[in-house]
């Protein structure tokens, strides 16, 4: 908003510099600023994929650098495989893989906190963000929503010995109450709206409130709903106990801004997807995996952890 308004003030000021010159000579639109009226606009929409996938660039030539946050299953996550080691799985990760191979592209993913990943794509260190964006207008400044690939909703999540406190969203706000949500997610802000007198705390992983919450160190969580449960399949003492409404519904795909021609690519990608069935079987293996003993649910995957 603050962004539009800016523009706005800009625009204002550009036309009464025109206004006060007073001259006819409307040919010189240069002076006030680089880009202004340079920027082609390609209708990628029109191309075929093989035209469209010569037309995406992405930062290294060749490879899909995706960012994400495993701590959020059946969505990413870290599975342990037959040998004992931890796997990046979750739907969202082959949906990830899907879109690499799509668009011809060499799947590279980076492991890191969810606000991280936000970080990344706003500096287009990475092409992509996939950690379970929820399509929130306050991070469309920095990133373009991919169409929506699943839908989803908000829970509020506390532990079964607790389960009877909450009856109600009023029940959380309470400052004897600690509250977790994960750092920079939208559960951040469903905390502070919902229970803005509980003392709310922010954890750089959503594995972290999981922790916390069995541990008794919160009270309650604002967790996905699917997370929430599947998180609860594994560790039945959790109880998620409260629908929370919340504007945005569906996860998208966060693609580096102004890259319209890999936006495109990606939503391509994903109408695929949902259309062959890709995406409903990435779900049930993901749910699937997510679920039983060979779930790393609470721990860092091993190598990729940065204390070593
Ligand atoms: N949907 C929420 C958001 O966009 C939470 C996403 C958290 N993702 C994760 N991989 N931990 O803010």
């Amino acid at each position: 908003m603050k962004k539009f308004l800016a523009l706005i003030l800009t625009l204002a000021m550009a036309l009464s510099v025109t206004a006060c010159g007073g001259s006819d000579d409307t040919a010189d639109d240069t002076a006030d600023g680089e880009g202004a009226g340079t920027e082609e606009t390609v209708d990628y929409s029109a191309m075929s994929d093989d035209e469209l996938k010569a037309a995406i660039t992405t930062i290294t030539e060749g490879t899909l650098k995706v960012a994400t946050s495993p701590d959020f299953a059946p969505y990413e996550f870290y599975a342990i495989d037959e040998s004992g080691n931890a796997q990046l799985a979750g739907f969202e990760m082959s949906l990830a893989q899907y879109i690499a191979d799509y668009l011809g592209l060499t799947l590279e993913i980076t492991p890191m906190d969810f606000d991280g990943t936000l970080m990344e794509l706003q500096s287009k260190t990475v092409d992509l963000g996939m950690a379970g964006y929820s399509p929130d207008p306050d991070r469309e400044s920095i990133m373009d929503f991919s169409d929506i690939f699943y839908e989803g909703g908000q829970s509020f999540v506390t532990t079964q010995d607790k389960a009877d406190l909450f009856t109600s969203l009023e029940d959380t706000n309470n400052p004897d109450y600690s509250i977790g949500a994960q750092n920079g997610s939208i559960q951040a802000d469903l905390a502070n709206t919902n229970s803005p007198d509980s003392d709310v705390v922010l954890l750089p992983k959503v594995t972290d409130i999981v922790t916390d919450l069995l541990a008794g160190n919160l009270d309650g969580a604002y967790i996905e709903t699917v997370v929430a449960e599947s998180y609860a399949a594994n560790y039945p003492d959790l109880a998620v106990v409260l629908e929370v409404p919340y504007d945005q519904a569906g996860s998208v795909v966060g693609v580096s801004k102004g890259n319209a021609a890999l936006l495109e690519g990606v939503n391509r990608a994903i109408a695929a997807a949902k259309e062959d069935g890709s995406m409903d079987q990435f779900v049930a293996e993901a749910n699937e995996q997510a679920s039983g003993d060979i779930i790393e649910g609470l721990v860092d995957g091993g190598e990729t952890s940065a204390e070593g």
